[in-house]
């Protein structure tokens, strides 16, 4: 059956990934932290919008081009990065990046993704970009921004929002393995979820388990500990301003900051060189009080002026979502869960399906709206509660 009869709706992915995956894995995917009361509202907020169409204007056939840093993309949104995304899908990185390149958008790999940066730059091309929680050594940060830059990677997107690990309640409830405090990877629990997901263990098995290719080499060179107690060692919230310095001096290329939510936060951040800012609170998986991104973005744009673009996610789910976020101010965004949802449910098909609705949906809502392009989108007037 054709997807986009079954499935017309990103939202519609998320049961279908459900029933595709072990419960532990789509915990780690699904979940917020605490009770999950920010990732409620950052879709709440996005269904509280109100865009007022204008009519008269002829035939519209919208533009969906962008530019952003001085590149063109043929949408304004981009797939956010999704740490162990190969463990939720096996092959997530190649089926987003493939997709993201197909259709002229940016696909983010996680520093704790599983493929590598390597493998990704040659998948995603000009669409590649790298997210980076710098390491506590500062030779491993930098030598994994020189592998970014080897491949001709132009875009790092350095992650602020995590200080420190956060609880992550629905994880632990569902038994999973993941972080230091769950279950073994062979407990009763997990073995029998896995299980019950014949077709996601089989192709975790052919592909080798849980895989971290960015930061094995660095991994093998401590044996002492197992590579997720490494990485958990290394990642372990070292980012301050003094790193970010260290950062941009040596990046060459367009510096994003990702989980910026605090005006003096954003202020700083341009002052010290950042290209662009990502006003995020993690999908709501760091502090189940963060404010949402659209509520703290007027006071952000009124820091920074029109210097510095603007990159909001959390809760985008939809195109037209990708519309409101653009009417109320932003200049491009993200979606995590939205496409990996896509993935886990539609394996190799899933990026494709993801984009082709994202795509439909955007035009179809800007011709409602009566806008042309993509500029014409911030002109549209935003009202909050249509609920
Ligand atoms: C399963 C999962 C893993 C994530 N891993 C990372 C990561 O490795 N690095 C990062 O900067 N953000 C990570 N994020 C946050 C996303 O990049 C993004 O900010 C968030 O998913 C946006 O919210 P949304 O899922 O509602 O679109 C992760 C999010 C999810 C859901």
């Amino acid at each position: 059956m054709d997807p986009m009869m079954k499935y017309p709706r990103l939202r519609d992915l998320e049961p279908a990934a459900r029933r595709r995956i072990p419960a532990f894995i789509f915990a780690y995917l699904d979940s917020g932290t605490g009770h999950d009361v920010t990732k409620a509202a950052n879709t709440a907020f996005y269904d509280s919008l109100a865009l007022t169409p204008q009519f008269l204007r002829g035939r519209v056939d919208p533009d969906l081009s962008v530019s952003l840093l001085g590149k063109s993309y043929n949408a304004p949104f981009g797939v956010a990065p999704i740490g162990l995304s190969s463990t939720i899908w096996p092959g997530a990185e190649q089926i987003l990046a493939r997709s993201a390149r197909k259709h002229g958008f940016p696909y983010t790999l996680s520093t704790v993704a599983g493929e590598s940066i390597e493998r990704v730059a040659e998948v995603g091309g000009e669409m590649a970009w790298f997210q980076l929680y710098p390491p506590r050594d500062r030779d491993i940060c930098f030598d994994l921004m020189r592998r970014a830059r080897d491949v001709g990677v132009d875009t790092l997107v350095v992650t602020a929002d995590v200080p420190a690990p956060s609880r992550r309640e629905r994880m632990r409830i569902a038994g999973a393995p993941l972080g230091s405090r769950g279950n073994s990877m062979y407990s009763p629990t997990v073995l029998l979820q896995a299980a019950m997901r014949p077709n996601w263990a089989l192709q975790m098995l052919m592909n080798g388990g849980p895989r971290f290719r960015n930061m094995e080499p660095y991994a093998a060179r401590d044996k002492s500990l197992p590579i997720t107690k490494f990485i958990g060692s290394q990642l372990n919230g070292s980012l301050d301003w003094d790193y970010l310095d260290a950062i941009r001096d040596k990046w060459p290329g367009k510096l994003l900051l990702k989980g910026i939510l605090h005006g003096q936060d954003a202020e700083r951040a341009m002052r010290q060189g950042c290209d662009a800012l990502v006003i995020s609170n993690h999908g709501g998986r760091q502090l189940d009080a963060a404010p949402h991104p659209l509520h703290q973005l007027p006071h952000i744009r009124s820091v920074v002026g029109n210097k510095v673009p603007l990159i909001v996610d959390s809760g985008i789910q939809s195109g037209l979502d990708v519309a409101k976020a653009l009417a109320s101010g932003a200049d491009f965004v993200l979606l995590g869960r939205a496409f990996m949802y896509a993935v886990a449910a539609l394996g190799d098909n899933g990026g494709e399906h993801a984009a082709a609705i994202l795509f439909e949906e955007l035009r179809d809502v800007m011709a409602q709206l009566g806008t042309q392009n993509i500029a014409g989108l911030s002109e549209v007037s935003v009202t909050r509660d249509n609920s």
